[in-house]
């Protein structure tokens, strides 16, 4: 029994492995970047416009990526490593950062380098520039992603959660991102139409009281 609840333990612990999904463009600036937080973590600083921008807490156990300026100081040393080349696994410590360049981007996975799973990284980081290849329908290039950034995020979204791996099948996270996507252009369209008929009755009410 006792051994049984200590294996779950550990096993709830390595599903924490990412620590951030970043896109950064050929100049190294930033496209998207998604910083996660486990729930164990105290969540103070942590503001809507923050987690709106896609930028959450400092990673699993990794202080010093909380603040936007942490974060930037990151992202460069990151691209720094990506410029000099040498493959796509990384050691920085206390991270590790597996990267791809597709085109022009530059799409990047961090885990935590003491306790994480290299397979596991880079099969989800795959999975996520699959999904997106899948949902933009054509070749990942900054002008591509940036038109579908929607799209984009909701992959990030579907492929990890709070720093735990979701799903590392590509077709599986682009299914789950066009779906809800069809039903909220529906809600949009059935507001807009409840929104517009409101908005004649009003004005008829309004001419009639005048015309009073
Ligand atoms: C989390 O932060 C709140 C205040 O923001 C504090 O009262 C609480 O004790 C903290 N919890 C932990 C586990 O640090
Ligand atoms: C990571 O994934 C890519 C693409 O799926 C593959 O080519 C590469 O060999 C993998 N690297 C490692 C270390 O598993």
């Amino acid at each position: 029994m006792a051994n049984c609840a200590a294996r779950s333990y550990s096993s709830n612990l390595s599903l924490y492995t990412v620590t951030a999904l970043l896109i950064l463009d050929a100049e190294g600036q930033r496209v998207l970047a998604k910083y996660y937080n486990p729930p164990h973590q105290n969540a103070t600083g942590s503001s809507n416009i923050v987690n709106d921008l896609g930028v959450g807490q400092g990673g699993p156990g990794m202080g010093g990526l909380i603040h936007l300026k942490e974060q930037k100081a990151f992202e460069k040393s990151v691209f720094e490593k990506i410029r000099r080349g040498g493959g796509e696994i990384h050691p920085l410590p206390p991270h590790l950062i597996i990267t791809r360049t597709i085109v022009d981007l530059n799409f990047i996975i961090v885990g935590p380098l003491s306790n994480s799973n290299e397979l596991m990284l880079n099969q989800t980081l795959s999975a996520f520039t699959d999904s997106i290849h899948l949902l933009l329908r054509g070749q990942i290039e900054k002008r591509n992603v940036l038109e579908g950034l929607d799209l984009v995020l909701l992959a990030a979204d579907e492929t990890v959660d709070d720093g735990i791996i979701l799903e590392t099948d590509a077709a599986a996270i682009a299914a789950r991102v066009s779906r809800p996507k069809a039903d909220t252009t529906d809600i949009v369209i059935n507001e807009q139409t409840l929104m517009n008929a409101y908005t004649s009755f009003r004005d008829k009410v309004s001419q009639r009281i005048q015309q009073l």
